[in-house]
């Protein structure tokens, strides 16, 4: 069965006076990927909750919510209750990643876990079950823009043989310098959903570099 690769453009790459505008400009995409960071967990400021709601009230695209915070669990159910599709969490910032997952899907979303480059996988396999999303990040997060960390594909590729071979049921989403020479490897490591900011938010025509990337992916799945 050949897997449908999902595009997630990043808004982090968009112009935020027109938060609105950019949200149509990529209304073919799979998710819109939005970047919660708190100047805590990672050492950038991003948005948060009000400007979530403000967003999801007009995107054509369902919210893919990526909290780079700290105490999720207080934070993370607010945007499944406001109508994100996937909440993801940072594993390194949960204390309870289960309880976490639960209030998620309780609130109708998604449930997402996402590492840290140096995070291992391993660490994870016993609460993953209970998760809808793997997020491997492939840079540090805090930054868009970023070199892409081709040393986290084996962790990509693990995960694959694990929702493979029946073990995990879960999207493997790669996020951080995904771009048009990089995610073939990625895709061919087994991720199906790609987060791009720059490589979409960047591009003259971001209808265009999604179709692009969608391409590429699927060619590289398929091969
Ligand atoms: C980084 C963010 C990414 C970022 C990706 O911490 O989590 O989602 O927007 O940006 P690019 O695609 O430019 O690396
Ligand atoms: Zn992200």
């Amino acid at each position: 069965m050949p897997r449908e690769p999902m595009i997630a453009p990043s808004l982090l790459s968009a112009d935020f006076a027109r938060l609105a505008d950019e949200s149509h400009r990529v209304a073919d995409a799979d998710w819109l990927h939005f970047d919660v960071m708190d100047a805590h967990f990672v050492p950038n400021l991003t948005f948060g909750l009000p400007v979530m709601k403000a967003v999801q009230a007009v995107s054509p695209v369902p919210l893919d919510c990526h909290l780079m915070i700290e105490n999720p669990e207080r934070w993370a159910p607010g945007y499944a209750e406001a109508g994100a599709r996937n909440v993801t969490v940072h594993a390194e910032a949960c204390d309870d990643p289960r309880a976490v997952a639960r209030d998620l899907r309780a609130a109708g979303a998604l449930a997402g876990l996402a590492l840290k480059p140096g995070t291992p996988l391993e660490d994870y396999l016993d609460v993953l079950p209970d998760f809808d999303t793997l997020l491997v990040m492939t840079v540090e997060p805090g930054f868009g823009g970023q070199e892409f960390i081709a040393e986290v594909l084996p962790k990509v590729r693990r995960a694959r043989e694990l929702v493979d071979t029946g073990h995990l049921r879960l999207f493997v989403e790669v996020d951080g310098g995904i771009n048009a020479d990089t995610i073939e490897r990625a895709a061919g490591a087994g991720a199906d959903v790609f987060v791009a900011g720059s490589a979409v938010f960047g591009a003259d025509d971001p209808a265009k570099a999604i179709a692009a990337l969608r391409s590429r992916a699927a060619a590289a799945t398929a091969g």
